[in-house]
């Protein structure tokens, strides 16, 4: 009984936006080097040679793969998780090299977390989080000046995992921490016993889902617009505040109505909605259950044969518990396809030649951060990976 929706319009690829902390590949020269020949590689040898290649590399190389990854990439993964469960990889993997696929930040963070001795990758430097661009980090220390020249309001920083390296490091730095979908409310708990004010970057939706759940009222929650003085608000507004939401979004998952609720109940009489913390507030309270992308899995492979379930989260994850639970009717709450492009710009293509050029001796497209944004932004993750 499974809905499926296929992918075929690469078009939507196209005009993706890119992020804004992308660095050159460092590519050096040697064997398989030229990505633009691996698009030539006939489909039908794609899998053998990406295996044939992870199994030269053997226990040097660890491939971990985000729940959003499209199938044909995921299969190689010798870890699928959420970007929680990928960064607790990430801090243990024992390989030479970590080939994430994923995006940009989640690559970032594996990095932060890595041993001396290893290199991150990831496959497409193409691959960035428009959420994660939303917060610059310029802009953020200007909101920081801005909040402390209104007295000493005692603000603790949170940044989702979906932010720059420099953000995190911001936060780390400013007795704040990070958090992830799977976490947040844990985070803010903690943040709470430390301040009296959370400043959440960079995604407004799950900043006010969150706090909300807490019982943080609706009327203790500004929206802080970069683009604006004060973002937005008078300072009476922010002393007033509990928590100062950041004006960040996810493309992906802001797409979501009240209306896609109402109409899979209308068309699907009994079926449960589950949606990411990600959606918006009122998609959110229309649902029956909220979860992260591991929280969502969870849910629906507990629920017994015959449940049906409409998803508000990313195609590709939604349409891999489809096939994987023929018994369930699991199905998109919305039927245009919501696909992360970004995601997507991770290709086997890509990933075998990434795996090709680590068996030449090549490291390419290695994502490396400075080290004193390290160092805070460790400190920031340390202090979400202590909450386990
Ligand atoms: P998770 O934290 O659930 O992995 O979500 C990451 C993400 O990018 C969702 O859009
Ligand atoms: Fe970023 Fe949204 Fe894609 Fe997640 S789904 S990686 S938040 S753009």
């Amino acid at each position: 009984m499974s809905t499926l929706i296929s992918i075929t319009n690469t078009s939507l690829l196209v005009g993706a936006p890119q992020p804004a902390t992308l660095r050159a590949p460092e590519i050096e020269p040697g064997v398989g080097c030229d990505f633009d020949s691996y698009l030539l590689v006939p489909d039908t040898s794609l899998d053998e040679r990406i295996a044939a290649a992870r199994a030269k590399l053997g226990r040097d190389v660890v491939i971990l793969g985000h729940h959003y990854q499209r199938d044909e990439v995921v299969k190689f993964a010798d870890f699928r998780g959420d970007s929680l469960r990928l960064s607790y990889q990430a801090a243990e993997a024992e390989g030479r090299y970590i080939v994430f696929c994923g995006v940009h930040f989640m690559a970032e963070s594996a990095d932060i977390l890595r041993r001396e001795h290893q290199a991150v990758i990831l496959p497409d430097l193409n691959a960035g989080c428009s959420m994660a661009d939303m917060a610059d980090i310029g802009q953020v220390e200007g909101c920081w000046s801005e909040l402390a020249s209104l007295g000493d309001l005692k603000v603790i920083p949170i940044t989702y995992m979906n932010s720059t390296a420099a953000i995190k490091s911001f936060t780390g730095e400013h007795s704040g921490a990070v958090c992830t979908s799977s976490n947040a409310a844990a985070v803010m708990r903690w943040a709470y016993g430390r301040g009296e004010k959370v400043l959440f970057l960079p995604d407004e939706h799950l900043g006010r889902n969150t706090a909300f759940r807490m019982g943080i009222p609706l009327d203790q929650m500004i929206v802080w617009d970069p683009y604006e003085e004060l973002g937005g608000n008078t300072p009476e507004q922010i002393h007033a505040a509990r928590v100062i939401l950041w004006k960040g979004y996810c493309s992906v998952h802001q797409r979501f109505t009240p209306r896609h609720i109402e109409r899979a109940r209308r068309e699907h009489p009994g079926i449960r909605v589950i949606v990411h913390p990600e959606c918006r507030f009122e998609v959110t309270q229309a649902a029956d259950q909220i979860g992260s992308t591991e929280g969502i899995i969870k849910a629906i492979t507990a629920s017994p044969a015959g449940s049906k379930w409409a998803v508000g989260t990313e195609i590709h994850l939604v349409n891999r518990l489809s096939k994987e639970l023929p018994d369930h009717l699991v199905m998109s709450l919305d039927s245009s396809v919501c696909v992360c492009t970004t995601m997507f710009r991770i290709t086997p293509q890509h990933l075998l030649w990434a795996l090709d050029n680590l068996v030449a001796g090549n490291v390419v497209n290695r994502i490396s951060v400075d080290e004193r944004t390290r160092h805070f932004a460790r400190v920031a993750l340390d202090r979400m990976l202590s909450l386990r």
